[in-house]
């Protein structure tokens, strides 16, 4: 007999808007996720995304990494408060701190990043900025698991946006934006699923074997 994999418990962490925190939220709440978001952490007091976790009744805290004396002390609190809440899969969505070996060996394999481009392009800050900059004729969007690298750890999900000839950053960042919130909560349910195996760089997708290339895209169009 098959047992389905239970909810994962979820440990989000954020430093502003949320707005993929909240498509994780709405995942779950219409059945198209199992799990529990048992924590969110802001390092920033302001950042929107703690109401929208208290608005679901979701526990909320800030960690400001101001008080502490650096990075390693930083994550350390932030391990106690995960661990203390039996947190499995650790989900950044838009946290602006870079990880230190505390928080990736607390958690090796089980911390997920979103980044607005496509990995190995554009790491860093201004990610839309420099596809746009670049000329690029397409760029979007990567969920990853979290390495001591900058945006470089083996990728689970990621979705293409085109650039358009009017594009400029915030109209692209909102196309990238909206893709964000599709391929986020699909990256967690594979996980949850059990379907993802980590082999050095490669992530593995158990049911996923047989994909064709019929998503082939050009831009601009061939035709
Ligand atoms: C997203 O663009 C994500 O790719 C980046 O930070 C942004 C977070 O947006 N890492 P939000 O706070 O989820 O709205």
């Amino acid at each position: 007999m098959n047992v389905a994999p239970p909810p994962v418990r979820l440990g989000v962490l954020i430093s502003g808007e949320g707005t993929n925190l909240q498509a994780i939220i709405d995942a779950i709440a219409n059945g198209d996720l199992r799990a529990d978001i048992r924590l969110v952490i802001s390092n920033k007091a302001a950042a929107g995304g703690l109401e929208r976790a208290r608005r679901h009744g979701i526990p909320a805290m800030t960690i400001d990494h101001r008080v502490y004396a650096n990075r390693c002390d930083f994550d350390h609190a932030l391990v106690a408060a995960l661990q203390s809440r039996d947190v499995e899969l650790v989900v950044c969505a838009g946290f602006m701190r870079l990880l230190s070996p505390v928080m990736i060996d607390a958690f090796r394999g089980r911390i997920m990043n979103i980044h607005p481009a496509l990995c190995p392009a554009f790491p860093g800050v201004n990610a839309v900025r420099q596809a746009l900059a670049y000329g690029a004729r397409f760029t979007g969007c990567t969920v990853f698991f979290v390495t001591e690298g900058v945006d470089d750890g083996p990728i689970i999900v990621q979705a293409v946006v085109p650039i358009l000839p009017d594009d400029d950053e915030a109209a692209l960042a909102a196309r990238i934006h909206a893709e964000e919130h599709r391929i986020y909560p699909l990256a967690i349910r594979l996980y949850q699923e059990k379907r993802l195996e980590i082999d050095g760089r490669i992530v593995r997708i158990r049911g996923y074997e047989n994909l064709t290339a019929s998503g082939t895209l050009v831009n601009p169009r061939l035709d």
